[in-house]
């Protein structure tokens, strides 16, 4: 994916393209090294790639949409499933053939993959310079000093304190409407499936008061839409501690005090009380963590966004036992039907789900499919095991289901999604929602598109109307992606 930048030089300026201002630095950025990020994988890394921008402004670095125009070269790169990293080895094979023109050109692996690998991607890649894991992101001017010099430059150090909490993001191809927010690093959860444990470290939340100033500040520059984002955002906690800001807390009527815990509830709270405009999201919530307290505070706030994802993995109990989930399907289908309770049936319901699990059955898959059908999901993201090196499954469980059946399971999983999918869709025809314009739609500059409450795509006849603004759209029509409607 390209990112676009802030900071693009020699540029006519283009409306639609440009959310910030543009000012001095513009200039600033000619003469200037030039730093060009790719991202993979998840929300998380996409953020965290807009940390890296900052940390390189601050180097003196300008952003560049273009690989080809750039001194440095970063692929901020995933390790969730072997085609994740197949990817990049293809993209490095791409990079290779550009370092040979420009002998001088820098290329650094950030992110999973490369704390993944650590030292290992030197030897099998020689084209990639720097090694920088996901909390060393603050050292990266140094290791690409170390680089210039000649010399490869490795960090991959995990810390147990590194949130980034006081670095103000570059906000890369951002359409100036809706943003992420990073509230909390690393993971303490060990499903025995998943990488992300050894690739991030431990889980640790960032402080509130940053959060709550990082959005707000996002509001005041036009923003309208953040996405809190942790791995697990249902254990987020802070106890007040250093760094911890007592003028913005006394502010904050609603806040817990520095000596009390500040929950993932609390912290919704504090958030959507920035101002009724701001949209809050959040992603992701752990079935075995998410409480009643974040379900009421959703329905408390009109602001907090109705919609819920909610990762089951797998429908049935031997199977979440063996992924070390910590809950079955019987506490799942407990935690859908208080969601239903506390926020409706119109609350909207996602999931990630992973066909062909070690020793998985052909009766154990069929309770992965009778789970969607009492959940009725709105979306999915669907998945086939693949085995990672290092992870409890990898070391304990023989990865036996063929690759074909993992395949065919797979796609009965997506037939099934995609006819829930166009039924909770058809749902809101007749219905008016309230919708964010987040910009044109990707089919025609005559149609503007932005979500509802529940996540989803609405496109409508553009009018008058302009990116940032809320409309009400009567939905006339959808399909299992989309809706399609006009406004009233
Ligand atoms: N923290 C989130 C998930 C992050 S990873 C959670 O707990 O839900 C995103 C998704 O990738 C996971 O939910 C899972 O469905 C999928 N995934 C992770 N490891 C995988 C693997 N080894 N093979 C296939 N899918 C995997
Ligand atoms: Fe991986 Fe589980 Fe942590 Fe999610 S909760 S990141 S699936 S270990
Ligand atoms: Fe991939 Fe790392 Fe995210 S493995 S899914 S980029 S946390």
């Amino acid at each position: 994916m390209t990112l676009i930048p802030e900071l693009t030089i020699l540029q006519p300026a283009d409306k639609e393209q440009i959310d910030l201002p543009r000012t001095s630095e513009d200039e600033l950025a000619v003469g200037k090294k030039r730093l060009y990020i790719e991202s993979y994988g998840c929300q998380m890394n996409f953020a965290d790639s807009e940390i890296v921008a900052a940390v390189m402004r601050n180097a003196g670095f300008a952003t560049t949409s273009s690989a080809e125009d750039a001194d440095v070269i970063f692929l901020n790169t995933c390790a969730i499933r072997d085609n994740a990293e197949q990817k990049v080895r293809n993209r490095l094979k791409h990079l290779t053939g550009l370092k040979r023109q420009k002998p001088e050109l820098l290329v650094g692996m950030l992110g999973c993959m490369a704390e993944r690998l650590k030292t290992k991607l030197l030897e099998e890649e020689k084209v990639v310079d720097i090694v920088a894991g996901p909390d060393a992101y603050r050292d990266i001017p140094k290791l690409v000093e170390e680089a210039e010099s000649g010399q490869k430059a490795v960090n991959v150090f995990l810390s147990r304190e590194e949130t980034y909490a006081d670095i103000s993001p570059i906000r890369l191809n951002s359409n100036g409407v809706t943003a992420f927010v990073s509230i909390m690093r690393g993971c303490d959860n060990m499903c025995s499936f998943c990488v992300v444990p050894f690739t991030r470290g431990r889980e640790r939340s960032r402080d509130p008061y940053s959060i709550v100033r990082e959005a707000q500040d996002l509001f005041d520059r036009g923003y309208r839409e953040v996405t809190l984002l942790g791995q697990n955002v249902d254990s987020y906690k802070w106890k007040g501690a250093e760094g911890t800001d007592q003028d913005l807390q006394e502010s904050l009527p609603h806040a817990p005090s520095t000596t009390q815990l500040t929950t993932f509830a609390n912290l919704l709270e504090m958030v959507a009380l920035i101002h009724p405009d701001l949209r809050v999201r959040f992603s992701t919530s752990h079935p075995k963590d998410i409480t009643d307290d974040v379900l009421h505070t959703m329905a408390r706030y009109d602001n907090i966004c109705n919609y819920i994802h909610l990762p089951a993995q797998s429908g049935n109990s031997r199977v979440l036992k063996l992924m070390n989930r910590t809950y079955d399907r019987t506490w799942y289908i407990g935690k859908i039907d208080r969601i239903r309770e506390i926020l409706g049936e119109d609350c909207g319901i996602s999931t990630d789900m992973i066909s062909g699990f070690c020793t998985e059955t052909e009766d154990e898959h069929q309770e992965s499919l009778s789970l969607m059908d009492y959940v009725r999901y709105d979306y999915a993201y669907m998945f086939a095991y693949s085995e990672r090196p290092g992870t409890l499954a990898a070391k304990k469980y023989a990865d036996d289901i063929p690759e074909d059946v993992k395949k065919r399971r797979l796609n009965e999983i997506i037939a099934k999604q995609l006819s829930h999918s166009s039924e909770r869709n058809q749902r809101h025809i007749g219905q008016v929602q309230r919708v964010l314009i987040e910009g044109t739609s990707k089919r025609s500059d005559d149609f503007l598109c932005g979500r509802n409450d529940q996540n989803k795509m609405v496109v409508f006849p553009k009018g008058n109307h302009q990116k940032g603004q809320y409309v009400n759209v009567l939905v006339t029509e959808c399909t299992s992606a989309t809706l399609r409607g006009e406004v009233v």
